[in-house]
């Protein structure tokens, strides 16, 4: 299991040791419980206490190992799973989830406990998801599961496709470099699930979702998948001219937001067993909204709980830092925004002149990555002396806002330079009291959303105070710049291709994400492990 370290406890005569993923909150409740009974605990973990007490159940009440598990299930509170084994007996496990994934991997003469089917890639592709308060017990030839009231219980065999993640990294030097170089072929992928070729509307499967009549939308998720959440109010609120509300899922879930009736809730999840998005969609689900999820596994927690589900079909991705997923998200939500827009009026051909656009993206988003990958382009050098950068700003404004924040998050996750998100608008508002010689400053302009003119100026205070100047924009706002003669020599100028307006988060996403890969791999760094950071944050 991710993140996990065996526990082993000895009371009685009971030997266990356990494997272990998320919290147990009351632990210390629990260990308070245990020492009269012998319990000596070397740490501080709530980890250790799992095998005190389920010796201690042993002891007392349960006969048998997955009694036990059942008992202790009745204590614990929290978001946990766990595997336990007894010491001396290699043939037997018994595992059991309360929120935390934790699935069955069926192979040849041997079974597994797994939290991600990617564990086992190449060994099995047949995986049985256990439901909350499932208990398991396998041997090598045998899986028998209770539900939680102790019942036998039966879960369906899933077959999980898991052949693109036995591709390793084709020839490329990280994974997250491969996902980059994937965008075009994921995006291309969306358009052709999503879309009427020919009609050339989007046609995402939403089952019996009553599009014209949504009143309002809240959008859910947390990290990279918030920050597409917002490019995605961006779309929705433009095109649908639906009031679009988008939180991240730790505030949403504690705030009880009053909900409006007949909303729709949609939960964005590249993995779709992040526990806050879950606890989220949960909570939506029980008020009664409609609950849409947009995740890259179909097969995930959150899956089995929404309404309605649209695979993200970016296929596995394997770097902690989303890049493809992301592209998928952005594009998955400027489809439902156009097919909500339809539901709601816009004319057919204005609605298949927007899919037009998209259907050009992966053309424009092939030739971006082979243009800025180029080892001594702009970005590479850009990407050398940012090595020495201590602190950096992205600043954006409308759909570029978001990216600003996305570019920010992608350099800061990878190269741990110190990078911050901003509203241009918001820079006098407190960041322009940090610019100085020391401070990188990453501007994203579009020349024609009829802001440019304010980014200038925005460039022009950060010049007047020295602050290091990148600006990423169209060949229009670079030629305008350098026209009226003011590109300095410091100044950095990423030139991107002039695309349609709904395009501009898509486009700004590649030299983003490269920007921070190249100058991740300068400081050589773990580009696809990150310190500190996991791919799919299944506690709180
Ligand atoms: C973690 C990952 C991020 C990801 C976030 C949300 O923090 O490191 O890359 O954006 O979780 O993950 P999700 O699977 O819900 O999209």
């Amino acid at each position: 299991m991710a993140n996990a370290h065996p526990h082993s406890g000895k009371l009685g005569g009971h030997n266990l040791t356990v494997v272990h993923n998320g919290i147990i909150e009351n632990f210390a409740a629990i260990k308070a419980e245990l020492l009269p009974h012998g319990a000596t605990f070397m740490s501080e973990t709530d980890t250790e206490v799992i095998p005190f007490a389920l010796a201690n159940a042993l002891e007392h009440s349960a006969k048998t190992l997955a009694q036990a598990v059942h008992a202790v299930n009745g204590k614990f509170h929290g978001h946990y799973a766990f595997v336990v084994m007894k010491q001396g007996d290699a043939t037997r496990m018994v595992g059991t989830r309360r929120g935390a994934p934790l699935c069955v991997g069926l192979g040849e003469g041997a079974n597994y406990l797994v939290s991600d089917p990617l564990a086992l890639a190449g060994i099995t592709s047949r995986f049985m998801y256990l439901e909350d308060g499932d208990v398991v017990v396998i041997t090598p030839k045998t899986v028998e599961i209770t539900d939680e009231n102790g019942k036998p219980a039966k879960r369906a065999v899933k077959v999980v496709d898991q052949s693109a993640d036995m591709a390793g990294k084709m020839g490329y030097r990280h994974f997250m470099l491969k996902e980059i170089n994937e965008q075009p072929a994921v995006v291309s992928r969306v358009l052709q699930a999503h879309t009427n070729s020919s009609t050339m509307l989007p046609a995402l499967p939403l089952g019996k979702l009553a599009l014209g009549k949504v009143p309002f939308i809240n959008i859910v998720a947390c990290g990279t998948a918030y920050y597409a959440g917002l490019v995605g109010k961006y779309y929705l609120e433009q095109l649908a001219r639906v009031p679009v509300n988008v939180d991240v899922a730790s505030e949403f879930r504690y705030r009880n937001p009053p909900y409006v009736p007949g909303g729709l809730f949609i939960a964005v999840s590249q993995s779709g067993e992040t526990a806050d998005t879950l606890a989220a969609l949960q909570h939506a689900k029980a008020a009664g909204q409609h609950t849409l999820l947009l995740t890259n596994v179909p097969t995930s927690t959150m899956a089995r709980t929404a309404d309605t589900v649209v695979n993200l079909l970016a296929e596995r991705e394997i770097a902690v830092a989303s890049t493809k997923a992301f592209m998928a998200m952005i594009t998955t939500l400027a489809l439902l925004a156009l097919q909500l827009a339809q539901a709601r009026g816009m004319a057919s051909a204005d609605v298949a002149g927007h899919v037009a656009h998209l259907r050009t993206l992966p053309t424009i988003l092939t030739s971006l990555i082979t243009e800025m990958s180029h080892e001594k382009g702009t970005l590479a050098q850009l990407a050398e002396r940012l090595q020495e950068a201590k602190s950096m700003l992205y600043l954006g404004r409308g759909s570029l806002a978001p990216m600003a924040l996305e570019g920010a998050l992608k350099m800061k996750e990878i190269s741990y330079i110190h990078s911050e998100g901003y509203a241009s608008g918001e820079m006098k508002h407190g960041p322009i009291a940090l610019v100085d010689k020391e401070l990188v400053v990453v501007n994203l302009a579009a020349s024609h959303d009829g802001l440019f003119e304010k980014t200038i100026s925005n460039l022009k205070e950060v010049e007047a105070r020295h602050g290091q100047i990148v600006l990423m924009t169209d060949a229009a706002g670079a030629n305008q710049l350098r026209e009226s003669g003011q590109v300095h020599s410091g100044m950095v100028v990423v030139e991107i291709p002039a695309v349609p307006q709904a395009l501009l988060p898509m486009a700004f996403a590649v030299p983003l994400q490269l920007l921070a890969y190249f100058t991740a791999t300068m400081k050589g760094t773990d580009v696809d492990q990150p310190r500190n950071l996991a791919k799919s944050v299944t506690v709180e």
